[in-house]
């Protein structure tokens, strides 16, 4: 889940020093700044500001091509701006910068994700695509059911957007009641000496509202970040599933801990999915039915999906929820399935997502159906639900 802090890479000097200059926003990125043009032509990327808005920049480095600035004054602000509910948001190192578009309102926010989906669908949709309204998240604040912080020993919160700074969070609004009850408690043990960095400069605190309480240094399997969302996905997808026929082969990429395997595994008689984590794949073989077959394999590595893939014939359901890299190896599941006739992917990254069914299509699929999901207001991320038929 994105909390948007890919590291850019700052630091050329004679960037740096340039003088500041007026510009307007022209459009959003992906993970939520704005898209400036420099009098000269040149692209800069800053956070904070809105389309349309003009402001006063300041040139603050350079990521690749592009150039990095922060506003120094708005000079013409969107009226709708508002102020943001949270006491660290902003953009500086003493900011947690962990929900980008914190200072719009919500319905603001929701219909920027549904105009860059549409723009991207611009290139799949061939004028039959069913394109379903944005599934809008019930609570814009208190949703996340999960949430890393970071500790030294003496501050505790979040490290501040492509920095190495670690921002003291008093308080988190996005937090489930439960995290942040935790998150508060967390703080009457500052300053800890156990909490100091070892061979890092922080040690990493876990909370998740399933567990009994914070967890030190563990990784822990993926999990939905949102409860109530992640509830909606699972019926959408049981509606997607609904008039096919069970005894239909299913394979599941991306498979996780069974949160979507439940689901198929309650209207399909044979499962099989597969999951990279072995913590993961043990959680989903603990609770899955017998008609569930799970299977370790690393998806990004072609000669194991190759092998794998080989074996498997008969299949007519694919089912996916890969991370932001997508189906990064597509084409022996393209080449061998040949019995497949309908995908159902569920995407968190609009952009691999749209390279996956170019695809597709261009195996002779359309896409049929695509249904847009906030999971995590006050920032740019959508979670695109999809189904995809053989024409
Ligand atoms: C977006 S999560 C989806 C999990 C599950 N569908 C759910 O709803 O909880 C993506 C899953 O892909 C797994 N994964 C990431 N890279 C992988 C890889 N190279 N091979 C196999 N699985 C991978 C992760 O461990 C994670 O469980």
């Amino acid at each position: 889940m994105p909390r948007h802090r890919r590291a850019a890479k700052q630091g050329n000097a004679s960037f740096k020093h340039e003088s500041a200059f007026e510009g307007k926003v022209r459009d959003l990125t992906s993970d939520g700044r704005g898209v400036v043009s420099h009098p000269d032509g040149r692209t800069f990327f800053v956070p904070g500001v809105w389309i349309d808005e003009v402001a006063e920049i300041r040139v603050v480095g350079r990521q690749g091509k592009v150039g990095l600035g922060q506003v120094i004054t708005l000079t013409k602000a969107d009226l709708q701006r508002r102020e943001a509910p949270c006491e660290h948001h902003g953009y500086s190192a003493d900011h947690c910068g962990g929900c980008p578009w914190m200072f719009m309102p919500y319905q603001v926010q929701s219909a920027a994700k549904l105009r860059r989906l549409k723009s991207t669908l611009e290139d799949l949709d061939d004028g039959t695509t069913q394109l379903d309204g944005l599934l809008a998240a019930p609570k814009e604040l208190g949703y996340r059911n999960r949430a890393q912080l970071k500790t030294d020993g003496s501050k505790l919160g979040y490290v501040a957007a492509g920095t190495r700074t670690l921002v003291d969070v008093t308080a988190c609004p996005i937090l489930s009641a439960r995290n942040g009850e935790s998150l508060a408690s967390l703080r009457k043990a500052l300053p800890n000496p156990n909490w100091r960095g070892r061979k890092q400069d922080w040690q990493t605190i876990d909370l998740d509202d399933n567990l009994e309480g914070p967890s030190l240094n563990k990784r822990l399997p993926f999990r939905q970040g949102n409860t109530q969302q992640n509830a909606v996905m699972r019926e959408w997808l049981a509606q997607a599933i609904a008039s096919m026929p069970p005894d239909a082969p299913v394979l599941e990429l991306f498979a996780g801990s069974g949160n979507f395997t439940e689901v198929l595994a309650s209207h399909f008689k044979t499962v099989v999915a597969v999951e990279g984590d072995q913590q993961a794949l043990q959680q989903l073989s603990d609770v899955a039915p017998e008609r569930v077959q799970a299977h370790a394999l690393n998806l990004f590595s072609v000669p194991a999906v190759e092998a794998w893939v080989n074996e498997k014939q008969g299949i007519r359901v694919l089912v996916l929820d890969p991370p932001r890299e997508g189906l990064k190896v597509r084409t022996p599941f393209l080449k061998e399935l040949a019995e497949l006739e309908t995908v159902i992917y569920v995407a968190c990254d609009l952009a691999t997502w749209a390279r996956d069914c170019k695809d597709f299509l261009a195996q002779g699929f359309r896409l049929a159906q695509v249904t847009p999901l906030d999971l995590f207001p006050q920032t740019p991320h959508l979670e695109v639900l999809s189904v995809l038929t053989r024409v």
